[in-house]
């Protein structure tokens, strides 16, 4: 299976937000990455479900949405009702992760784990049976542009190692700076799934961008 690519719509020009939800249609993007920030858990804020709403019609690839807020467990069922393929809740910003979780699938969602850069993959021990897919912010989640984390890599190969030791089948998905040269590594490394916000966006030619990500 090639790689999974997932542009973020945080690089998108919003003022031309149709013209760039076309573009992703078009292209060989496998699923569109969704920021949700609440100025709470990360120092920035996103967009919320007004633009939500017009973004799930205008999209035909599947969602993936990555929740940047506190108590992500109080807007499941409006995730649910938009129709969301993946919903990633920060492991830092939920108490009753396992419940979350199981909340998460009894909606008919996929249930993914984000870690923050300095929470180590061995957090994980105890619900990676129970998820789909963990991802691994590979900058401080809030911004898009940063600069890539070197320590990822290593991080990538622990928990690839989690994963395979246990039989399981949980994606791996990163977040943050990934661009062909970190995009690469990642995937020697054993990523899943690119998101990718930059990359893409800032691309002259943003389907070639995500065709060469695709390839890694
Ligand atoms: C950052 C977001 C990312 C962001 C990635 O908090 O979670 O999804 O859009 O952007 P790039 O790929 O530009 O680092
Ligand atoms: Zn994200």
């Amino acid at each position: 299976m090639g790689m999974i690519v997932a542009p973020s719509l945080l690089s998108a020009d919003f003022g031309h937000l149709e013209r760039d939800l076309v573009m992703v249609n078009r292209s060989d993007a496998d699923w569109l990455h969704l920021d949700i920030m609440d100025g709470v858990f990360v120092p920035n804020i996103s967009f919320g479900f007004p633009v939500l709403r017009s973004v799930a019609e205008l999209c035909r690839k599947p969602l993936d949405v990555h929740l940047m807020i506190v108590r992500p467990e109080k807007f499941i069922d409006r995730f649910a009702e938009l129709g969301v393929m993946s919903l990633n809740v920060h492991y830092e910003a939920c108490t009753h992760l396992h419940r979350t979780v199981w909340e998460i699938k009894e909606r008919g969602m996929k249930a993914a784990v984000t870690l923050n850069p300095s929470t180590p993959v061995s957090v994980l021990e105890d619900i990676i049976g129970d998820i789909d897919m963990v991802l691994l912010m590979t900058v401080n989640p809030g911004f898009g542009g940063q600069k890539f984390i070197e320590h990822s890599i290593d991080k990538v190969k622990t928990l690839r190692d989690m994963i395979d030791s246990r039989s399981l089948n949980t994606l791996i998905e990163v977040d943050g700076g990934v661009n062909f040269e970190t995009g690469k590594r990642l995937a020697e490394a054993g990523v899943d799934v690119l998101v990718s916000g930059n990359t893409v966006f800032a691309s002259p030619d943003p389907e070639e961008a995500i065709r060469r990500l695709k390839s890694l």
